[in-house]
């Protein structure tokens, strides 16, 4: 263990606009009230236009800000549409999520993702970096395989880094309602965990307030980070709460 939170990070994708900031109220008053308040973290990754203005809403609320994604340049250059991790902190991240299988599903590489968690590194960013087979390789059973693959160039000449998270998302598990089995997903987390020592390793993948229960039960799990659901603070919160109970 790398310190004692349980994460419950919210990847809102290219959902929302400013008016969808108006429910986060929910979440903070929640938050303050929350017995166990201080064994959690709560990490918000809008699009990359709010990240300014949600952290100004969260602003003494402990709730954290990150982003999508990066670019790997370190400093500014003619590249049209990108951002990166340092104009990412500047307004207001502390997070970004690399390597998520949307982004590599549109052709982001694992060379591309090394050099994306280094310039975020860099810039003093966490990274929530994210890892996952595909339906036709769990089919072969070549799941471990292809997580070490992931791994190994993804993290190419990091060493040891505490500000990495890895997000273990199956990509035929997201947005599908579908969850891998307990057993599977106790293994494959402890096999991530064997490469990987020192980071703390989360779930994602269809999490929602009905099978919290189930996942939470898995006991080798750091937190989770949830895509659809966590859009509607009333669910998200829902998947907080039913976590502790
Ligand atoms: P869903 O929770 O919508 O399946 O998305 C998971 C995800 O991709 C989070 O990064």
């Amino acid at each position: 263990m790398t310190n004692k939170y349980m994460y419950f990070i919210a990847n809102w994708k290219m959902f929302g606009g400013l008016n969808s900031l108006n429910s986060l109220h929910k979440i903070v008053k929640f938050f303050k009230t929350f017995k166990k308040n201080k064994s959690i973290k709560i990490i918000y990754c809008p699009p990359n236009i709010l990240i300014r203005p949600m952290s100004k809403k969260l602003k003494n609320s402990k709730i954290e800000v990150g982003a999508q994604n990066c670019h790997e340049n370190d400093t500014y250059g003619a590249f049209t549409g990108s951002v990166n991790s340092m104009m990412l902190k500047n307004v207001g991240a502390k997070y970004v999520i690399i390597g998520h299988s949307e982004n590599r599903q549109s052709g982001e590489n694992d060379r591309l993702i090394n050099l994306k968690i280094k310039s975020a590194l860099n810039s003093g960013l966490k990274v929530i970096f994210c890892i996952g087979e595909t339906l036709k390789e769990k089919r072969k059973k070549i799941t471990k395989k292809v997580l070490n693959l992931q791994l190994r160039k993804g993290l190419n000449k990091i060493k040891n880094n505490r500000n990495i998270i890895i997000a273990y998302e199956p990509v035929w598990s997201i947005g599908t309602g579908l969850i891998p089995k307990s057993t599977d997903l106790s293994d494959t987390i402890d096999f991530i965990k064997s490469k990987k020592k020192k980071n703390k390793v989360l779930y994602g993948g269809s999490v929602n307030p009905k099978n919290i229960i189930q996942l939470r039960s898995i006991d080798n799990i750091d937190g989770f980070l949830v895509g659809g659901a966590s859009q509607d603070a009333k669910k998200f919160i829902d998947i907080i709460k039913k976590s502790f109970n």
